[in-house]
């Protein structure tokens, strides 16, 4: 089956928002050193550009995880692939993600981050789909609340593709002719 892609919020679009948060952020953390945490591979893209937004002092550590198959979804339980560098005791973390769709993901994440003993943690998310979301997350930073459509672009792909679009776009499905 073939594909094709819908714009659904440009370039420019997503560059003015992530430097209004860029700015939000280093208002929020003034006087203080945030430390970033990306969960790879969706979030790095947006983590760059947030990054270079950010007027306060940043270090930046990066992990990925991956979700457990078949019952255990409902869990929300992630294995982690690449764990964290550095320890995250007495630090003010942000961790930086793609999307939050089910909220499994972050759920699970944050409790687990949250017992590594962080200053203060934070969530800062790219996309938020609220109609999708089956476990509570709280967001303390969001770019756009989206429909639920399924995005590709800015990190986000679809089959490991489109990862590399500067914009977000919904992946339209060509019918079979
Ligand atoms: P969760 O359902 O909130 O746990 O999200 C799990 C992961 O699913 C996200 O981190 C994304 O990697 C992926 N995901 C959710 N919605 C989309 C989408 O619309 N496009 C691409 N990936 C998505
Ligand atoms: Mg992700």
């Amino acid at each position: 089956m073939s594909e094709h892609i819908e714009v659904l919020l440009t370039e420019e679009e997503v560059d003015a928002r992530i430097r209004a948060i860029g700015e939000q952020i280093s208002r929020d953390y003034a006087g203080k050193q945030v430390h970033l945490v990306c969960v790879l591979k969706g979030g790095s893209f947006f983590l760059c550009e947030l990054a270079k937004r950010i007027t306060v002092p940043v270090s930046l550590d990066f992990m990925s995880v991956s979700s457990y198959g078949g019952d255990t979804k409902s869990s929300g339980r992630v294995k982690i692939v690449k764990d964290l560098d550095e320890s995250l005791q007495d630090k003010d973390v942000i961790v930086v993600e793609d999307i939050v769709d089910s909220g499994r993901t972050l759920n699970y994440l944050l409790g687990m981050l949250r017992g590594r003993g962080p200053a203060s943690l934070r969530l800062c998310t790219l996309l938020n789909k609220p109609d999708r979301r089956v476990v509570d997350v709280n967001v303390d930073y969001t770019g756009f609340c989206i429909p639920d459509e399924f995005v590709v672009g800015y990190g986000l792909d679809y089959d490991q593709k489109y990862r590399n679009l500067p914009y977000i776009g919904v992946v339209k499905f060509d019918d079979y002719k």
